[in-house]
């Protein structure tokens, strides 16, 4: 489809992308149709009916290419195959068209800051070093007889490998079998546009753009992130690929600021619809270290990043509103609590949530309130990036009980154990072994059950979604933080054509007053049954969250 206009913000209509709500579905762990315990497409097609239950209007679909699957996946060794596990290129466009049928367009995952070992263009790089595709990837010499340089990777250990064959070092800012791509080299850039291309013409909606921050990067000045040619990059990919299309994009940017946000989606700009940035999942790591050197998170500092980025993009912007996806873990067992209050937590983190303006994502079993998945040893975790930090600090001295327990805090297996579809076995994944098992806790959390139960997450969810169908406001409307005594209470306002509504989520265990200064007209929704606004210090039970218009 041809795009028509691309301006931000246009009032009540605004483009596609910005009244649409995501599902993320994380192929492997989804659905398995065929018994092997892999997710495959077929799967996802089964489930179609219940996505647009749901009501999401897009899916973002994590990696489905032909891989070695050494990051499941995010390794890719052709990008225009389908990896044979979950199935063929029939069965995509079948999903493609019968997503379509239901109103759900599909975006697909581009990964292009670097390819799997096992690409042809690596195979070819390796051989020698003035194969054509020798410049495809970045290479150096050793210095001293050694890494090139002190660059880290993101997976522990050195960027750099060295390839025995022809004595030079490549870099790879991921796993040692995921070579970075040269993007300075305009035959890559060439190819990659090319593929992209392929991917549009089967009607597509969009792309999700992975570690795209990094594509720019100078690795002999140890810079990764934003590097100087970055948005030179994305504006030619726009030009060469998907500007000409009514297609969303959306980067992922870990270490995003507004002001750098701006830089990609500000439409006078011509490159993304909107990035992905992390930075209020960063506040439970102490500053200036990694994700696994863990602290407390202090509700009054999320408050203050979410309203930041709320009112820091005007209409050269806009928002991704998540709490979870693939690499993080599930956000009920990380800050509210899968215990006592699983489920009103569950719905106080998703109202407070898509009551905000952006464009929402729900990971996959979110809508279920699924939980982390606990383990007790390194020998049943998958992820490479858990595996390898392990190996790491264990050999640094560290003990292993507290690396198991940042793995169970932090590590990326916990949102990644499969679907949890029903009470029978295997939750109803899969008739085969799981390739990562599934939660104990099935027999109680799963989509049977919640289908069943109009009270359950799931639920919420829908009406959320619903709410966003059918009220500008909440696309639209402009937030306001209401500043309360309490700081686990977190209110706030958003307001469009003249209509005002409040939100309040009490984000902790305890009850809480909240001082309400407005006139309630209406309860539009909320996650308790016995919410009065009788008087003006209205009691918030824990967890307790809703949306009344003032
Ligand atoms: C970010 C992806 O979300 C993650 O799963 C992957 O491991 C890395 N990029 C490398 O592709």
């Amino acid at each position: 489809m041809i795009k028509e206009h691309n301006e931000l913000q246009e009032e009540s209509t605004g483009n596609w992308w910005q009244n649409a709500v995501v599902y993320q579905i994380y192929p492997r762990s989804f659905q398995d149709s065929n018994g092997d315990g892999i997710g495959d497409i077929q799967g996802i097609i089964q489930r179609i009916d219940y996505l647009a239950k749901l009501g999401i209007t897009a899916i973002w679909l994590s990696p489905v290419y032909q891989s070695p699957n050494d990051d499941n996946g995010y390794d890719i060794s052709d990008y225009q195959e389908i990896m044979t596990e979950f199935g063929t290129m029939a069965d995509m466009e079948e999903l493609i068209q019968k997503a379509e049928e239901v109103g759900i367009k599909i975006i697909m995952d581009l990964v292009v800051n670097h390819t799997s070992d096992e690409h042809r263009w690596f195979v070819e790089a390796r051989k020698s070093k003035n194969n054509p595709y020798r410049d495809y990837y970045i290479w150096r010499d050793p210095v001293e007889g050694k890494e090139p340089n002190e660059l880290r990777s993101i997976f522990s250990g050195s960027a750099w490998q060295l390839d025995e064959e022809t004595g030079q070092y490549y870099l790879h800012l991921f796993s040692k079998r995921q070579p970075d791509l040269n993007w300075e080299n305009q035959a890559v850039r060439k190819d990659v546009y090319a593929m992209m291309n392929f991917w549009l013409e089967k009607g597509i909606g969009g792309f999700r753009m992975d570690v795209i921050d990094l594509i720019g990067k100078l690795p002999d000045d140890m810079l990764t992130a934003n590097g100087p040619k970055l948005h030179t990059y994305l504006r030619e990919m726009n030009q060469a690929s998907f500007g000409k299309y009514d297609v969303m994009t959306v980067g992922e940017t870990w270490g995003a600021t507004p002001e750098i946000a701006k830089l990609y989606s500000d439409p006078k700009r011509q490159e993304l619809s909107m990035i992905f940035q992390f930075e209020h999942m960063g506040l439970d790591q102490q500053e200036g270290k990694d994700k696994w050197d863990l602290q407390p998170l202090s509700v009054e500092k999320l408050k203050e990043v979410l309203s930041k980025w709320q009112t820091s993009l005007g209409s050269q912007g806009w928002n991704s509103l998540f709490w979870n996806n693939h690499d993080l873990p599930r956000i009920i067992s990380r800050w509210g609590n899968d215990r006592d209050y699983r489920e009103k937590s569950g719905k106080m983190f998703a109202i407070l949530l898509h009551m905000m303006k952006g464009t929402p994502y729900i990971y996959q079993g979110e809508e279920l309130g699924m939980t982390n998945r606990p383990i007790t040893s390194i020998e049943e975790v998958e992820d490479i990036e858990s595996v390898n930090m392990y190996n790491e600090r264990l050999a640094a001295g560290h003990s292993e009980e507290k690396l198991i327990h940042s793995i169970n805090v932090k590590g990326r297996d916990n949102a990644r154990t499969p679907m949890q579809w029903d009470d029978s076995k295997n939750a109803g994944f899969t008739e085969g072994t799981p390739w990562l098992p599934v939660n104990e806790n099935y027999h109680e959390i799963n989509a049977e059950k919640a289908l069943e139960n109009p009270d359950s997450i799931f639920y919420t969810y829908q009406k959320l979604i619903q709410l966003r169908k059918e009220y500008p406001l909440i696309v639209w409307g402009d937030y306001e933080l209401v500043n309360t005594t309490k700081a686990e209470v977190f209110a706030y306002y958003r307001e469009y054509k003249g209509e005002r509504w409040l939100i309040a989520a009490n984000f902790s265990s305890q009850s809480h007053t909240f001082e309400l200064k407005d006139t309630v007209q209406e309860l539009i929704i909320s996650n308790s049954s016995s919410v009065s606004f009788a008087s003006s210090s209205i009691q918030l039970k824990p967890y307790d969250a809703w949306v009344v218009r003032v």
